[in-house]
């Protein structure tokens, strides 16, 4: 230790920080090709992640892409990354070179909630595009149509939900109530029913829970902390260290076992009653298959990646009012059903949503029996809805009160 003079120190300090930069530099080396997109210059070790507003990350897209053109890059740590914007853009990665985009990278941050190597860390929205992909894919399509086709249909079940959230905004009595809450606990109830079975009341307190613990987890999805740890990877085996950031994950992931637990009662011959029976069977008949899929470990569903498909879904130049509920945006100059080519919510390629059906039943079931029964209103004195959504993983509409008079 006698040894360690300040002058062997500076030259080791020297030599380490040296060690660094070149590290840092080699793993930016991506950046130096001719045709790579540009972007914010990054920052030794971090990259852009301290020039990102991860509070509002598609206002922050929006401006880079002002800046630097439809397709931008960004260093996040040592990642590079490439942010598309815009139809062209969007549809040339994920339509014409769907085979090389569909890939889903690998995510250490599931791995530590519990996600084992088996599930290859995530359901189907993260899963890489593969084999297990494809039969996880493929499952939930049939299993989906199966339950449509079902003995009480998920249109069914969908209906019996509006009547409840019909029921709930008529106890509202007509004044200024946010209606947030109850229009994301019926549509996770109809999740829930297809899934689990069974819908919660809307004053039940595990469900009351399980929805503010999901809320935390999306948010934390999208933090600055996520980034730093889904980018050093390294960083998680600091003991407790991922606990500490984000302790609703793991709180989340517990009751969503507790759920699937209930489910392993029901006896082996009887139908199963929902998504949860289907797969525990799949696990069933695929046990000694070491090459399935279907196994617990990947019954934890994982949640899902961020496209900008804002930049297409609100793009002036090519909806005439981008921002208003306006109908002619989807007829033809003869008053003709047309489905414009911009209209992408559900993504576009391989990976598109496979729920749309479903979130297409929901959404028109809602909306009508809503619209039958209720006048809406915005309370006098209180600001209308904001176009601007709150950014934590999915985008959602920001708070905003509203007046449900009966008809
Ligand atoms: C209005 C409601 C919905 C919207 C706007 C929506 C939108 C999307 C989008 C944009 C993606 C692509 C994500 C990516 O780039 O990887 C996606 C994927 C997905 N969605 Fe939905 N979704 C909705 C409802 C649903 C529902 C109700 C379900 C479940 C039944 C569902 C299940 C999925 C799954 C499993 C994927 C991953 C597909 C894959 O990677 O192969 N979605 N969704």
């Amino acid at each position: 230790m006698g040894l360690l003079t300040g002058d062997t120190l500076m030259t080791l300090a020297l030599a380490g920080a040296v060690f660094l930069l070149l590290l840092d530099l080699m793993h930016r080396r991506s950046r130096w090709a001719a045709r790579y997109p540009p972007g914010p210059t990054p920052l030794p070790g971090l990259g852009n992640l301290l020039q990102l507003d991860f509070q509002d990350t598609l206002k922050c897209f929006n401006q880079l892409r002002r800046r630097f053109g439809d397709v931008f890059s960004l260093q996040l740590a040592w990642t590079p990354v490439v942010v598309l914007n815009g139809q062209a853009a969007i549809r040339e990665a994920l339509v014409n070179c769907g085979e090389d985009t569909s890939d889903r990278p690998p995510s250490h941050m599931h791995e530590h909630l519990g996600f084992g190597p088996r599930s290859q860390g995530r359901g189907v929205i993260l899963a890489p595009y593969g084999p297990t992909w494809r039969e996880q894919r493929r499952f939930c399509l049939s299993t989906l149509r199966s339950f449509r086709l079902g003995k009480k249909s998920l249109e069914q079940w969908v209906t019996e939900e509006a009547a409840c959230l019909c029921a709930a905004f008529a106890d509202q009595a007509g004044r200024p109530f946010l209606p947030n809450s109850l229009l994301s606990k019926a549509t996770s109830n109809v999740i829930a029913l297809l899934t689990y079975g069974r819908r919660f009341p809307y004053d039940d307190e595990r469900f009351f829970s399980l929805m503010r613990l999901l809320e935390r987890a999306l948010k934390d999805d999208s933090s600055f902390w996520h980034q730093v740890l889904h980018k050093v990877p390294a960083l998680l085996r600091i003991p407790g260290l991922a606990d500490k950031l984000f302790p609703g994950q793991k709180a989340f992931m517990a009751m969503l076992d507790d759920l699937v637990n209930e489910h392993k009662t029901r006896a082996p011959d009887q139908p199963p009653r929902d998504f949860t029976d289907a797969f525990l069977a799949e696990v069933e008949k695929a046990k000694g298959n070491p090459e399935s899929s279907f196994n617990e470990e990947n019954l934890r569903l994982g949640t899902t990646l961020f496209t900008n498909l804002s930049s297409v879904l609100k793009d002036e130049k090519l909806w005439e009012k981008p921002f208003h509920f306006h109908p002619a945006h989807f007829l033809d100059a003869q008053g003709r059903f047309v489905k414009p080519e911009a209209f992408i919510p559900f993504s576009a390629g391989r990976r598109t949503c496979l729920g749309e059906p479903l979130a297409r039943m929901e959404l028109f079931l809602f909306f009508t029996c809503l619209l039958q029964r209720f006048s809406f209103s915005v309370p006098p004195g209180q600001p209308p809805p904001s176009d601007h959504g709150q950014y934590a993983f999915l985008v959602t509409p920001a708070p905003f009160q509203l007046c449900a008079v009966p008809r």
